[in-house]
Protein backbone atom coordinates (compact mmCIF):
# COMPACT_ATOMS: atom_id res chain seq x y z
CA UNK A 1 0.00 0.00 0.00
CA UNK A 2 2.94 2.45 0.77
CA UNK A 3 6.11 2.30 -0.47
CA UNK A 4 8.79 4.72 0.21
CA UNK A 5 11.85 4.98 -2.34
CA UNK A 6 15.15 6.32 -1.20
CA UNK A 7 13.22 9.34 0.09
CA UNK A 8 15.61 12.17 0.71
CA UNK A 9 13.93 15.89 2.18
CA UNK A 10 16.83 18.86 2.63
CA UNK A 11 15.30 21.82 3.56
CA UNK A 12 17.56 25.33 2.73
CA UNK A 13 16.38 28.46 5.10
CA UNK A 14 19.67 31.10 3.94
CA UNK A 15 22.77 29.68 3.47
CA UNK A 16 22.28 26.88 5.53
CA UNK A 17 21.18 23.03 4.56
CA UNK A 18 19.42 20.72 6.84
CA UNK A 19 19.19 17.20 5.39
CA UNK A 20 15.70 16.07 7.77
CA UNK A 21 15.32 12.62 6.07
CA UNK A 22 18.27 10.78 3.73
CA UNK A 23 17.67 7.90 1.47
CA UNK A 24 14.81 6.37 3.65
CA UNK A 25 13.00 3.25 1.96
CA UNK A 26 10.55 1.20 4.07
CA UNK A 27 7.04 -0.49 2.81
CA UNK A 28 3.98 -0.72 5.01
CA UNK A 29 1.36 -3.22 4.25
CA UNK A 30 -2.75 -2.70 3.83
CA UNK A 31 -4.06 -3.69 7.72
CA UNK A 32 -0.47 -2.91 9.52
CA UNK A 33 -0.42 -0.95 12.68
CA UNK A 34 2.85 0.49 12.57
CA UNK A 35 4.31 3.28 15.27
CA UNK A 36 7.17 5.62 14.14
CA UNK A 37 9.63 6.42 16.89
CA UNK A 38 12.41 8.71 16.57
CA UNK A 39 14.16 11.65 19.37
CA UNK A 40 13.02 15.33 18.81
CA UNK A 41 14.71 16.91 15.41
CA UNK A 42 15.24 13.06 14.07
CA UNK A 43 12.98 13.51 10.85
CA UNK A 44 9.51 12.16 12.11
CA UNK A 45 7.44 15.29 11.25
CA UNK A 46 9.46 15.63 8.04
CA UNK A 47 8.34 12.12 7.49
CA UNK A 48 4.36 12.58 8.39
CA UNK A 49 4.50 15.00 5.90
CA UNK A 50 5.70 13.55 2.97
CA UNK A 51 3.64 10.01 4.16
CA UNK A 52 0.47 12.61 4.60
CA UNK A 53 1.19 14.10 0.83
CA UNK A 54 1.46 17.55 2.89
CA UNK A 55 4.79 17.93 1.81
CA UNK A 56 6.92 16.39 -1.27
CA UNK A 57 10.61 14.97 -0.67
CA UNK A 58 13.74 16.17 -2.37
CA UNK A 59 14.85 13.23 -3.93
CA UNK A 60 12.76 9.37 -3.98
CA UNK A 61 9.60 8.34 -4.59
CA UNK A 62 6.46 7.76 -2.77
CA UNK A 63 3.89 4.93 -4.11
CA UNK A 64 0.20 5.49 -2.35
CA UNK A 65 -1.80 2.66 -3.67
CA UNK A 66 -0.24 2.44 -6.73
CA UNK A 67 0.32 5.21 -7.80
CA UNK A 68 3.59 7.90 -7.64
CA UNK A 69 2.11 10.78 -5.27
CA UNK A 70 6.05 12.06 -4.58
CA UNK A 71 5.71 15.45 -6.99
CA UNK A 72 1.49 15.99 -7.59
CA UNK A 73 0.04 19.32 -8.04
CA UNK A 74 -1.28 21.21 -4.88
CA UNK A 75 -4.87 20.39 -6.15
CA UNK A 76 -3.95 16.67 -7.01
CA UNK A 77 -1.94 16.44 -3.62
CA UNK A 78 -5.28 17.51 -1.66
CA UNK A 79 -7.34 15.56 -3.80
CA UNK A 80 -5.36 12.40 -2.64
CA UNK A 81 -5.16 13.37 1.03
CA UNK A 82 -8.97 13.37 1.04
CA UNK A 83 -9.44 9.97 -0.50
CA UNK A 84 -6.86 8.33 1.35
CA UNK A 85 -6.03 10.10 4.47
CA UNK A 86 -7.13 10.58 7.46
CA UNK A 87 -5.61 12.81 9.98
CA UNK A 88 -5.50 13.10 13.82
CA UNK A 89 -2.73 15.58 14.95
CA UNK A 90 -1.62 16.36 18.83
CA UNK A 91 -3.11 19.74 19.16
CA UNK A 92 -6.68 17.81 17.92
CA UNK A 93 -7.27 20.71 15.44
CA UNK A 94 -11.20 21.04 15.68
CA UNK A 95 -13.41 23.91 15.58
CA UNK A 96 -13.76 25.46 19.19
CA UNK A 97 -17.53 26.38 19.12
CA UNK A 98 -18.74 23.69 17.03
CA UNK A 99 -20.93 20.47 18.13
CA UNK A 100 -18.78 17.18 17.78
CA UNK A 101 -21.18 16.04 15.45
CA UNK A 102 -20.56 19.21 13.04
CA UNK A 103 -16.76 18.92 13.42
CA UNK A 104 -17.32 15.21 12.16
CA UNK A 105 -19.61 16.13 9.82
CA UNK A 106 -17.05 18.98 7.88
CA UNK A 107 -14.50 16.58 5.88
CA UNK A 108 -17.68 15.03 4.40
CA UNK A 109 -19.39 18.55 2.94
CA UNK A 110 -16.10 19.60 1.79
CA UNK A 111 -16.72 16.32 -0.20
CA UNK A 112 -20.54 17.05 -1.14
CA UNK A 113 -21.59 14.15 0.87
CA UNK A 114 -25.56 14.57 1.34
CA UNK A 115 -26.20 15.71 4.74
CA UNK A 116 -28.45 12.82 5.68
CA UNK A 117 -25.66 10.55 5.35
CA UNK A 118 -23.18 12.95 6.91
CA UNK A 119 -25.11 12.79 9.97
CA UNK A 120 -25.72 9.29 9.84
CA UNK A 121 -21.45 8.56 9.48
CA UNK A 122 -21.17 11.44 11.66
CA UNK A 123 -23.22 9.38 14.20
CA UNK A 124 -22.00 6.31 13.47
CA UNK A 125 -18.01 6.93 13.85
CA UNK A 126 -18.96 9.67 17.49
CA UNK A 127 -20.59 6.25 18.55
CA UNK A 128 -17.20 4.31 17.44
CA UNK A 129 -15.00 6.30 19.97
CA UNK A 130 -17.75 6.01 22.84
CA UNK A 131 -18.95 9.60 22.19
CA UNK A 132 -22.82 8.89 21.98
CA UNK A 133 -24.17 10.58 24.67
CA UNK A 134 -21.44 14.27 23.86
CA UNK A 135 -22.46 14.57 20.42
CA UNK A 136 -23.82 17.75 20.40
CA UNK A 137 -21.32 19.19 23.04
CA UNK A 138 -18.78 21.66 21.30
CA UNK A 139 -15.29 21.35 21.67
CA UNK A 140 -14.49 23.52 24.40
CA UNK A 141 -16.96 21.62 26.73
CA UNK A 142 -14.92 18.41 26.53
CA UNK A 143 -11.68 17.25 27.59
CA UNK A 144 -8.90 16.58 25.76
CA UNK A 145 -9.32 12.93 25.56
CA UNK A 146 -12.97 13.21 24.48
CA UNK A 147 -11.84 16.10 21.84
CA UNK A 148 -9.33 13.90 20.59
CA UNK A 149 -11.99 11.18 20.53
CA UNK A 150 -13.63 13.45 18.64
CA UNK A 151 -10.55 14.23 16.19
CA UNK A 152 -10.77 10.42 15.36
CA UNK A 153 -14.05 10.04 14.27
CA UNK A 154 -13.25 13.20 11.95
CA UNK A 155 -10.41 11.30 10.61
CA UNK A 156 -12.53 8.19 9.74
CA UNK A 157 -15.46 9.75 8.47
CA UNK A 158 -14.25 9.84 4.54
CA UNK A 159 -13.23 6.27 5.30
CA UNK A 160 -9.90 6.57 4.49
CA UNK A 161 -7.21 4.00 3.91
CA UNK A 162 -4.47 5.21 6.33
CA UNK A 163 -5.04 6.78 9.63
CA UNK A 164 -1.89 8.84 10.33
CA UNK A 165 -1.60 10.32 13.71
CA UNK A 166 0.89 12.60 14.85
CA UNK A 167 1.91 12.86 18.39
CA UNK A 168 -1.91 12.00 18.89
CA UNK A 169 -1.51 11.49 22.60
CA UNK A 170 1.12 14.34 23.60
CA UNK A 171 -1.38 16.63 24.95
CA UNK A 172 -3.75 14.31 26.74
CA UNK A 173 -3.80 12.44 30.23
CA UNK A 174 -2.46 9.42 30.82
CA UNK A 175 -5.70 7.47 31.30
CA UNK A 176 -7.41 8.95 28.43
CA UNK A 177 -4.18 8.24 26.10
CA UNK A 178 -4.67 4.52 27.21
CA UNK A 179 -8.46 5.16 25.67
CA UNK A 180 -7.44 6.50 22.58
CA UNK A 181 -5.04 3.51 22.33
CA UNK A 182 -7.56 1.27 23.06
CA UNK A 183 -10.08 3.19 19.54
CA UNK A 184 -6.45 2.62 17.53
CA UNK A 185 -6.14 -1.40 18.94
CA UNK A 186 -10.05 -1.89 17.83
CA UNK A 187 -9.45 0.53 14.64
CA UNK A 188 -6.95 -1.93 13.75
CA UNK A 189 -8.54 -5.28 14.34
CA UNK A 190 -11.54 -3.51 12.06
CA UNK A 191 -9.04 -3.44 9.34
CA UNK A 192 -7.70 0.19 9.11
CA UNK A 193 -4.19 0.98 8.27
CA UNK A 194 -2.71 3.17 11.05
CA UNK A 195 1.03 4.94 11.43
CA UNK A 196 1.35 7.01 14.60
CA UNK A 197 4.44 9.32 15.22
CA UNK A 198 5.57 9.19 18.84
CA UNK A 199 8.72 9.85 21.08
CA UNK A 200 6.98 7.84 23.49
CA UNK A 201 8.15 4.08 24.24
CA UNK A 202 5.05 3.12 25.66
CA UNK A 203 2.57 5.06 23.20
CA UNK A 204 4.90 3.16 20.72
CA UNK A 205 4.47 -0.56 22.36
CA UNK A 206 0.97 -0.47 21.45
CA UNK A 207 1.91 -0.61 17.36
CA UNK A 208 2.52 -4.14 15.94
CA UNK A 209 5.90 -2.68 14.42
CA UNK A 210 7.66 0.07 15.16
CA UNK A 211 10.31 2.17 12.79
CA UNK A 212 12.90 3.91 14.61
CA UNK A 213 14.86 7.05 13.11
CA UNK A 214 17.47 8.70 13.71
CA UNK A 215 19.10 11.67 12.19
CA UNK A 216 17.22 11.26 9.25
CA UNK A 217 17.70 7.43 9.40
CA UNK A 218 16.04 4.09 9.70
CA UNK A 219 18.16 2.47 12.87
CA UNK A 220 15.88 -0.44 13.35
CA UNK A 221 12.46 -1.62 12.11
CA UNK A 222 11.27 -4.31 14.38
CA UNK A 223 7.83 -6.33 13.99
CA UNK A 224 6.22 -7.22 17.58
CA UNK A 225 9.63 -7.35 18.99
CA UNK A 226 11.54 -9.01 16.46
CA UNK A 227 14.14 -7.00 14.37
CA UNK A 228 13.00 -7.41 10.78
CA UNK A 229 15.67 -8.17 8.26
CA UNK A 230 17.81 -6.02 6.41
CA UNK A 231 16.21 -6.44 3.05
CA UNK A 232 12.42 -4.99 3.99
CA UNK A 233 13.99 -1.76 5.57
N1 LIG B 1 10.49 23.85 7.40
C1 LIG B 1 11.74 23.59 7.80
N2 LIG B 1 12.78 24.37 7.38
C2 LIG B 1 14.03 24.10 7.75
N3 LIG B 1 14.40 23.08 8.56
C3 LIG B 1 13.42 22.29 9.02
C4 LIG B 1 12.04 22.49 8.68
N4 LIG B 1 11.30 21.54 9.30
C5 LIG B 1 12.17 20.77 9.98
N5 LIG B 1 13.44 21.20 9.84
C6 LIG B 1 14.66 20.57 10.40
O1 LIG B 1 14.68 19.23 9.97
C7 LIG B 1 15.07 18.36 11.03
C8 LIG B 1 13.96 17.35 11.32
O2 LIG B 1 12.83 18.03 11.86
P1 LIG B 1 11.44 17.33 12.19
O3 LIG B 1 11.03 16.51 11.04
O4 LIG B 1 10.49 18.39 12.64
O5 LIG B 1 11.83 16.36 13.41
P2 LIG B 1 10.94 15.73 14.58
O6 LIG B 1 9.51 15.82 14.20
O7 LIG B 1 11.45 14.33 14.71
O8 LIG B 1 11.24 16.53 15.82
C9 LIG B 1 15.40 19.26 12.22
O9 LIG B 1 16.78 19.48 12.21
C10 LIG B 1 14.63 20.53 11.91
O10 LIG B 1 15.28 21.65 12.47
MG1 LIG C 1 7.84 16.62 15.22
Amino acid sequence: MIKVKKISKIYNTGAVETVALSDISFEINKGEYVAIMGPSGSGKSTLMHILGVLDQPTTGEYILDDVNVSQLTDDDAAEIRNQKIGFIFQAFNLLPRTTALQNVMLPMRYANVPKEERIEKARKYLKMVGLEDRMNHTSNQLSGGQQQRVAIARGLAMNPSILLADEPTGNIASVQAEEVMNIFRKLNEEGHTIIMITHEPDIASHAKRIIHIKDGKIVKDEKNGHKLKAKTI
